[in-house]
């Protein structure tokens, strides 16, 4: 038998997100976001025709969620502040009912020996934003800058871990490159603009969290998928997986972490004559304001190889013209959500950054199993017997702890997530969570198996094999 033992106050939780979790209230006064528009305009986009506004009512139960993430060993939980609640319009106003709410949601948490993580922006654009382009246009940098000073004003004296963006790659990939969020654009160019906002905005929060002295920290969340080459002896494969390492990866890690876009990255959108608009002292801005921490999402790895397919001309550049995705034989699937699971990946990630980052101190900010048609496994108690997803967190948590072992800075594990949450347009097809949530009997909460087991790997802070 084997005992992984990690390091005293090693966080043990899970990640969540404002737009996924909280819903609609009568009266809560709460502005339209980009979902919220884009269900209106297209529910058949969406699993099951179920919008954001019926997801798990947080807002309404966070009280007893609070107890629950206690009782599944919780010591941190990541949320984020959403934006169209705190100041509906996305500027001006703030909504004093979203003031109320987050102020109790965190003092909650408090009470409760749970650490709570803030996250400011979760692919949740207000409406308002989004109709004058969103992350295209400059002014919701400013805009953004502004909600990030006023969460940090009116949280920032018990909140203590910031984060900016959680995966900021994925407005740029889902909403202009490949078509699964709003506005399903195929634009290379724009894609770049969006991605440029968004680091810049990334950079000047960090400023003013700084310059603001609140004794917290402040990073980003990246969800960092490793490039591994078809073949590790062909020039052309590992040339292809640096290519795509730079463009979904490094594009923020570097900015984030070093304050500088890569080097490859900078000669290709220059080849393409598609440098982003920037104003001057923009990138000594982000040269001087890098993150404190970092959080690492895990959940599959990019597999590549040379481009042997055509190159694509109908939209324009693609990233896809540099490397093609490699369908590798045998690999191990989730076959709910379609993603490989290659646990090692995360091991290579924190040893990635150890070496390559300073080790700077990060943790794993989510990982986790999508599994559809959770209800077969219900037993006769009405518990769901995940056993699936505990094989999943161990098979992970070994390779977290060999790094750990190794030197790597990594400060904590949160699962994706706490209680099954609604997943953008697969809306409650695939649950993640430790907690069941029964949508057809009034968002009914029960511990599942793996919700309990995570409890006593907290306990003990770690497990035995
Ligand atoms: C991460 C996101 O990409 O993965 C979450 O931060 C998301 O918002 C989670 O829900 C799982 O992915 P999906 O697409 O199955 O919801």
């Amino acid at each position: 038998m084997t005992t992984y033992k990690f390091p005293e106050n090693f966080w043990w939780g899970s990640a969540a997100s404002g737009p996924q979790t909280e819903g609609r209230a009568a009266g809560d006064g709460k502005g339209e976001s980009l979902w919220d528009e884009w269900y209106k305009l297209a529910p058949e986009k969406f699993f099951n025709e179920v919008g954001p506004e019926k997801t798990s009512q947080v807002y309404t139960k966070y009280k007893e969620d609070i107890q629950l993430m206690k009782e599944t060993g919780h010591t941190t939980f990541r949320t984020s502040i959403q934006w169209s609640r705190l100041i509906p319009n996305g500027t001006g106003e703030v909504n004093p009912k979203a003031v109320a709410f987050y102020n109790d949601y965190i003092n909650e948490m408090i009470e409760a020996g749970i650490e709570p993580f803030m996250n400011l922006y979760h692919f949740d654009m207000p409406w308002t934003l989004q109709e004058q382009g969103g992350w295209l246009n400059r002014k919701t940098v400013d805009a953004y800058v502004e909600f990030a000073k006023t969460c940090f004003e009116l949280f920032g004296d018990r909140v203590k871990k910031w984060f900016t963006h959680n995966e900021p790659i994925v407005p740029v990939e889902a909403g202009y490159l490949y078509q699964f969020h709003y506005p399903e654009e195929i634009n290379l160019k724009h894609a770049i603009q969006v991605a440029y906002h968004e680091a810049l905005s990334s950079a000047l929060a960090v400023k003013v969290y700084h310059e603001m002295e609140l004794d917290g920290q402040i990073g980003i969340i990246l969800n960092l998928t490793p490039s591994y080459p078809r073949d590790e002896s062909n020039p052309e494969d590992v040339k292809a997986a640096a290519i795509a390492d730079a463009f979904f990866n490094r594009s923020f890690l570097d900015p984030a972490v070093k304050g500088e876009f890569p080097s490859e990255l900078i000669e290709i959108v220059k080849e393409l004559d598609m440098v982003p608009e920037m104003q001057e002292d923009d990138l000594v801005v982000i040269k001087e304001n890098t993150i404190d921490i970092l959080g690492i999402n895990y959940y599959q790895p990019r597999r590549i190889k040379a481009k042997e397919s055509a190159v694509d001309h109908t939209h324009g550049p693609m990233p896809d013209d540099y490397f093609d995705v490699y369908d590798m034989p045998g690999k191990k699937m989730n076959p709910y959500r379609g993603w490989e699971i290659y646990e090692k990946g995360i091991y290579d990630i924190l040893t990635n950054v150890r070496e390559n980052y300073g080790n700077i101190p990060c943790y794993i900010s989510e990982n986790g199993m999508g599994v559809e048609g959770e209800e077969k496994y219900i037993n006769e108690l009405g518990v769901i017997e995940d056993d699936y997803r505990i094989e999943f967190v161990k098979d992970h948590l070994r390779y977290v702890h060999r790094a750990l072992e190794e030197g790597s800075n990594c400060l904590g594990y949160h699962m994706w997530t706490c209680m099954d949450n609604w997943s953008w347009t697969n809306a409650y097809k695939n649950r993640y969570g430790f907690i069941a949530v029964d949508l057809a009997e009034d968002g009914k909460r029960t511990i599942k198996k793996s919700g309990r087991w995570f409890r006593t790997v907290s306990d003990s802070n770690g497990f035995d094999d």
